[in-house]
């Protein structure tokens, strides 16, 4: 068999990635998070692209020296061209074309949301594989869509949000709690401490297999002028409570529309991933359903599960094997349908 060694390059939004693959596993996945967006409450663009074009170059080479491979040896590139915030996408893009000209190897591209799905294939202990037909659910601060996957490459978007994604709802929802941004790890630990009954938030009404969140968040927003008109230390006494009832809630958004997906299909395998996969309440709804439903679920390891270039390199692997190499006159897309 072949040795394939892929350096991949993520830079779709405030995270700078480098990881190094051979074949399907992964030798390096260095990530730099850029904690400037912090104190704006979200990730402001301009800052976002700034940050890139600083850690980019050590990024890389922090990956290949963990990897321990000269970047002689590496057989090709991989980036992602899209979707997300143009500014950052240029400079990852512009970094990939010029060390794959530099080296004179073939340059892939990514589509990121795909990489999101094909995460699950990337070969190390404690993952297993989704056998094909299965649905990935990719939920995250950007996303949050439900895909059938017949194949590697054959993938169809069967539901998505209209408006937020489901990490936006849960940070929108922190942030009007006056928690700090990311907001979405602090709901989770905060629910567990909580009673998930205590509030009744209204659950969306939207057709299909498609998501809405924006009316969520307004009804939360609401609800706690309301209280906090009349109580002013609301929030503080019910901190738990709210959170519980936040997460459930979204949860129980998400999961209406998974079974109705499951239902509708007659696929019962479902693969997570995304950041809010890491999410406990979403987490215990999947072990239920395994256990209520009979679905066989599939949560990738952590570090690739929120934004990461190794799930880059696993989809530049698989476009290797076919010889599926990017034009040099490539553009970066910020929508980009999978
Ligand atoms: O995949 P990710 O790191 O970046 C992208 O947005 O692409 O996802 C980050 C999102 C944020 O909205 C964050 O609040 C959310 O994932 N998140 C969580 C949890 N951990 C991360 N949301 C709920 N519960 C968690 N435990
Ligand atoms: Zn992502």
């Amino acid at each position: 068999s072949q040795d394939i060694y892929i350096l991949a390059i993520e830079s779709s939004c405030d995270d700078t990635s480098a990881a190094v693959l051979h074949n399907d596993r992964v030798l390096s996945n260095v990530v730099a998070n850029q904690d400037i967006h912090e104190a704006y409450g979200g990730v402001v663009p301009e800052l976002a692209s700034r940050a890139h074009q600083q850690n980019i170059v050590p990024v890389v080479h922090q990956a290949l020296a963990q990897a321990n491979i000269d970047k002689n040896s590496l057989s090709a590139i991989a980036f992602t061209r899209g979707p997300g915030l143009m500014g950052s996408l240029l400079v990852g893009s512009s970094f990939a074309k010029s060390l794959s000209l530099g080296l004179g190897i073939p340059l892939i591209e990514v589509n990121h949301m795909k990489a999101h799905i094909l995460a699950h294939f990337i070969d190390e202990p404690g993952m297993k594989k989704p056998e094909f037909p299965f649905l990935a659910v990719t939920i995250s601060g950007g996303h949050t869509q439900i895909v059938r996957v017949d194949d590697h490459f054959t993938m169809e978007v069967i539901g998505e949000t209209l408006d937020d994604a489901v990490g936006e709802a849960f940070d929108k929802s922190a942030k009007i709690l006056g928690l700090p941004y990311p907001g979405g790890p602090l709901i989770d630990k905060n629910a567990a401490k909580g009673n998930p009954k205590a509030f009744d938030f209204p659950i969306p009404k939207v057709g299909g297999l498609n998501f809405s969140f924006s009316g969520f968040k307004t009804s939360i927003l609401y609800f706690i002028q309301k209280e906090v008109a009349n109580d002013p230390d609301f929030i503080e006494k019910h901190m738990n409570d709210i959170c519980a009832s936040v997460q459930d809630t979204i949860i129980r958004i998400l999961m209406k529309k998974i079974k109705k997906a499951v239902k509708e299909t007659g696929i019962n395998r479902v693969a997570i991933g995304g950041g809010v996969s890491a999410n406990s309440g979403i987490r215990k709804a999947m072990k239920d359903a395994e256990k209520q439903l009979g679905w066989n679920t599939f949560i990738p390891k952590f570090e690739y599960t929120t934004d990461n270039a190794a799930m880059i390199g696993i989809v530049g692997y698989y476009k290797f094997l076919k010889g599926d190499f990017a034009d040099e006159r490539i553009s970066s897309k910020a929508r980009f349908a999978i």
